[in-house]
């Protein structure tokens, strides 16, 4: 039985941090070391106890001094979208049309899928992301492309196939029964297939009629352990269209609420312009509004107000959103989300950045138990960062006094320079040779 032995400074949250000094919400260790057997956890601690512990030809990988954390997870992200970061200077309907639905298209043609798929997996591993919640394009070939480069690499991710059926190019239309159709094949195929988990993807209410929201909803019914993902209240063009295409709906958040969709398993990207009302039907249904700062920047869309989700008790979870998500790296989404919140009057402690990248975002997927936190029996999911990854960072990390400042100047500085390793289910990644032989669309 082969043991692996990751030495460095641990940290690992234990639950939400509840102000910069809750020292009881997360653990340290400082010559620490993380056990690793079969892919798994098997001993979190002190390294001096944990190698005895170990067997006699346990391989080290000594990365002291460096941070040893769960792998970062990422809630929304699109991977058709890879090629197509930086477009410039639209806001969403008019960025859609003019970006998106062209490279979309591309995914058509599965050997293309393919590429992309693993080069956006290498991505995420390259800054520390070992899981996402990403939307496949409408072809059911770019799942097939997503969840087989997922599974070369071991990572659990979790993705789907979009549905939509109107006010999209007829290349990436589907049709209510096509699109029911092609996701239940699909989650017969991939959901729990090693570690793949489905998310059926009705794109948002704009490009899904009425019949499709119907078969969305008997997918839900039928497939109740799956996830839903799909998009809310971004851009204020956005909802003045949603709203008019279901004028019987009491609000754009009604509209899913209708059909059913709103679960503990249901991801909604954005939630920027929502009332009370809709903030509190996703409080009593267990959904969870997904905070992108990166893209809302971008695109111009607006500021998701925090403290109302925390006030009205609703879940929220982080998350890059590529390609109107300006990076793959969540350090640089944490910073972003920092300075929207700041903008507001509101405050993000560096505790609760790093428990939102970790323990936060795996509660939000309902994975708590096996990513997110380094315990015992947990996935050996794993990123190293180096505080000191890029020449700016090691200056000011040379006047740092404390663990909570350095994971300000990482989240503040930081990107993927600063992930000197990644383990999937224990074996590590950053060296892994990229697959550069680009099909040029
Ligand atoms: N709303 C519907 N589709 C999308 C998308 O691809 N990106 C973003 N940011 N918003 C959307
Ligand atoms: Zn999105």
């Amino acid at each position: 039985m082969s043991e692996l032995l990751i030495r460095g400074r641990v940290l690992t949250f234990v639950d939400e941090p509840k102000g910069i000094d809750d020292t009881a919400s997360y653990l340290t260790v400082d010559d620490g070391a993380v056990l690793v057997r079969n892919g798994k956890i098997a001993a979190v601690g002190d390294y001096a106890d944990i190698r005895k512990a170990a067997t006699a030809d346990v391989t080290v990988a000594d990365h002291r001094p460096h941070l040893i954390l769960p792998g970062l997870i990422d809630t929304h992200l699109h991977f058709p979208q890879t090629q197509a970061i930086a477009s410039y200077g639209a806001q969403l309907l008019e960025w859609l049309n003019t970006y998106i639905f062209v490279e979309e298209q591309k995914f058509a043609q599965a050997e293309h899928a393919a590429f992309i798929a693993g080069r956006f997996m290498d991505e995420l591993l390259s800054n520390g992301t070992t899981t996402a919640v990403a939307y496949c394009s409408v072809h059911p070939q770019s799942v097939d492309a997503y969840f087989t480069a997922a599974e070369q690499r071991g990572m659990l991710m979790v993705g789907g196939k979009v549905m939509m059926d109107r006010n999209a190019p007829d290349a990436l239309r589907d049709t209510p029964q096509k699109g029911y159709d092609e996701t239940r094949r699909l989650i017969g195929k991939w959901h729990g297939r090693g570690r793949a988990q489905y998310a059926i993807s009705p794109r948002f209410a704009i490009t899904s009629t009425p019949e499709q929201m119907e078969m969305s909803r008997a997918l839900v019914r039928e497939h109740p352990d799956c996830y839903v993902q799909t998009h809310l209240s971004e851009n204020k063009d956005e909802i003045a269209f949603a709203t008019s295409l279901y004028p019987d709906a009491k609000d754009y958040t009604d509209i899913y609420a209708r059909y059913d969709l709103l679960t503990d398993k249901t991801l909604l990207g954005h939630c920027i312009y929502l009332s009370d009302r809709e903030i509190s039907v996703l409080a009593e249904t267990g959904a969870v509004g997904v905070f992108c700062p990166t893209s809302n920047l971008f695109l111009g869309s607006g500021l998701f107000d925090r403290d109302r989700f925390d006030r009205l008790g609703a879940r929220w979870s982080v998350a890059t959103d590529v390609g109107a998500g300006t990076s793959f790296s969540m350090l640089e989404t944490m910073d972003e989300a920092y300075k929207v919140l700041h903008l507001q009057g509101q405050r993000l402690s560096p505790l609760n950045s790093f428990y939102r990248m970790t323990l936060g975002n795996a509660r939000a997927l309902g994975l708590q138990d096996r990513i997110g936190s380094l315990h015992v029996g947990a996935d050996a999911d794993i990123v190293v960062l180096d505080s000191s990854g890029k020449s700016a960072m090691e200056l000011r990390m040379r006047t740092a006094k404390s663990l909570v400042e350095e994971l300000f100047i990482l989240q503040t500085m930081g990107d993927d320079r600063c992930v000197a390793e990644v383990y999937v289910a224990g074996k590590a990644m950053k060296a892994r040779k990229v697959n550069a032989a680009a099909r040029v669309l």
